[in-house]
């Protein structure tokens, strides 16, 4: 499972005039407006839960700027705003219809100064939950499924006409691949020097807790040639890092593609692929489930230099008892000599990982067993989450649920420790030289904010001009949130990634 993202991401300076040549039908015949003229509707996409729906919310900005939708900021503004949620967790979802409220207000706000404002329902409460959604709110014009997107635009064209909610929650037979447009809109969250690209959608593992097989569906990969196209075109948009995005993300094997290529590709191939192509410095790829931690991946992490040495790699509970009924497939010592393996391939290595507290019949012995791993693996960083009963899953329907208070009370030990992993993990920085690719502002004028290979964010008094490019920096300051740093050498002249890798590892690793 993918990381999360802060709720509220929007999709914003979005240009028109982009093709959407594999569009069907009439939103593929609509006129696209050209670059310098004017927008003629604007849209607002509010992005919940993980990367997989940033990128997906950049595509749905794709599809829709042959309608003549250009984004804004600005949600009063809006004459569609699309809702791109998350169903992972209760809360999340809950976090939805809350909203939904507030838009409500809104478009009546709108429809009594004689404007429209169509209401989307996108992602995977809307997968799960299309016909309440329709039923609990149906002031929402449309409720559409990830892999319904390519349909948005004909749902958008007859929206303004229909008084009922369309709901399209269809997991169609052909790929839900085929239908992206191939130009690339301006830039959107997750498009930038570090952009998101999506290679594999869907989850065949099952975990008992988990929504994710049910909302995504069965697992598929993209075709190689296809990902590095889009990966070419971030490229030349001026992307230097690329987060290879999926589900169970090694898991892939896309056909290779291309002309003389048969076969299929699995990440490791993938990515020394995508390594090739010139301009780009970095790769990283989220979330990886350890059965599919392949010797070919591993390896790539001590032979490819432009893959990060950063890993998240969900492990959800340190319990074998715990592993085997959430169906995970490994053992909490199988996992522990995955990162043995890591560690020996890529000494340097940082580790990221997914907890759940409080899953069915997890019993204190359980509990400190995950203590212990954590304190085995010494984290990087992490997420832990209390165990929500998710309907149409496994672990619902048991009988067995832990009490709110004594998940909440495991859930804060637990993240007692990760916090001071965090904080040493980071406070081990300072000193160090760190190849930093910097991809903004900083929060203060004069600053620039990058990341670090291990993903740590770094600011340090620099131009504008290092956005985009990686230049060394020396660790000042440590917080648990982020590091501080000063522009090491001339000013920080770029360095590429190669050498900055090459610098890191003359500097020692980190305790491990
Ligand atoms: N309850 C709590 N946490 C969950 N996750 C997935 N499903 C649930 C659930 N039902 C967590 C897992 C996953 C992360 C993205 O969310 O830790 O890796
Ligand atoms: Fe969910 Fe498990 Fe698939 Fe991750 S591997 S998406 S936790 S079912």
């Amino acid at each position: 499972m993918l990381d999360r993202v802060a709720a509220g991401a929007r999709v914003g300076g979005q240009k028109a005039g982009w093709g959407a040549a594999r569009l069907a039908g009439r939103a593929a015949s609509s006129k696209a407006p050209t670059h310098g003229e004017a927008v003629a509707k604007k849209l607002y996409v509010k992005t919940f839960g993980c990367q997989m729906n940033v990128y997906d919310s950049a595509r749905m900005a794709d599809v829709l700027a042959p309608l003549g939708y250009g984004s804004t900021t600005e949600i009063e503004d809006a004459d569609l705003v699309v809702l791109n949620t998350c169903h992972i967790r209760e809360k999340a979802a809950e976090k939805v219809y809350s909203e939904l409220g507030r838009l409500r207000a809104l478009k009546r706000v709108r429809e009594k100064g004689g404007n429209e404002m169509l209401l989307a329902v996108a992602g995977c409460v809307a997968q799960a939950e299309g016909e309440e959604v329709a039923a609990r709110a149906p002031f929402v014009d449309i409720v559409v499924g990830p892999q319904a997107y390519h349909r948005l635009p004909a749902m958008v064209a007859r929206a303004s006409r229909a008084r009922r909610t369309a709901v399209d929650t269809s997991m169609p037979a052909e790929s839900r691949f085929d239908h992206l447009p191939e130009e690339l809109a301006g830039p959107q969250p997750g498009r930038g020097v570090s952009s998101f690209l999506t290679i594999q959608e869907g989850c065949d593992r099952f975990c008992t807790f988990c929504v994710v097989p049910y909302t995504r569906g069965a697992e598929e990969s993209r075709p190689a040639a296809e990902v590095e196209a889009e990966a070419r075109r971030l490229v030349a948009a001026g992307a230097r890092e690329i987060v290879l995005l999926g589900q169970n993300v090694n898991a892939y094997h896309g056909a290779a593609g291309g002309e003389t290529d048969a076969g299929e590709l699995d990440l490791a191939g993938l990515i020394g692929r995508l390594a090739a192509i010139q301009g780009l410095e970095r790769l990283r790829y989220t979330t990886s489930h350890p059965r599919d931690m392949t010797p070919a991946l591993i390896r790539a992490h001590g032979e490819e230099p432009k893959l990060m040495p950063f890993l998240h790699l969900p492990v959800q509970s340190g319990s074998d008892r715990v592993l085997a009924a959430m169906n995970r497939g490994h053992t909490a010592d199988r996992y522990l000599r995955l990162v043995e393996a890591l560690r020996a391939a890529q000494p340097e290595i940082a580790l990221s990982s997914d907890f759940i507290v409080g899953f069915p019949g997890e019993t204190e012995v359980d509990f400190e067993a995950t203590l212990a791993l954590v304190r085995e693996v010494e984290y990087a960083q992490a997420f832990s989450f209390k165990y929500s009963a998710r309907p149409g899953t496994p672990a619902a329907e048991r009988d067995d649920h832990v009490p709110n208070d004594v998940a909440a009370a495991r859930l804060s030990r637990l993240q007692r420790v990760l916090d001071d992993q965090k904080r040493r993990f980071n406070a081990g920085m300072v000193r160090r030289t760190l190849p930093v690719l910097f991809e903004r502002r900083g929060r203060h004028p004069g600053q620039v904010a990058g990341r670090t290979p291990f993903m740590q964010w770094l600011h340090v008094d620099g131009d504008d001009a290092l956005i985009g490019s990686v230049a060394l920096a020396t660790v000042i300051d440590a917080s648990p949130n982020g590091l501080a740093g000063a522009l090491a050498g001339s000013a920080g002249a770029p360095v590429n990634a190669r050498d900055g890798t090459a610098d890191m590892a003359s500097m020692g690793g980190i305790p491990a």
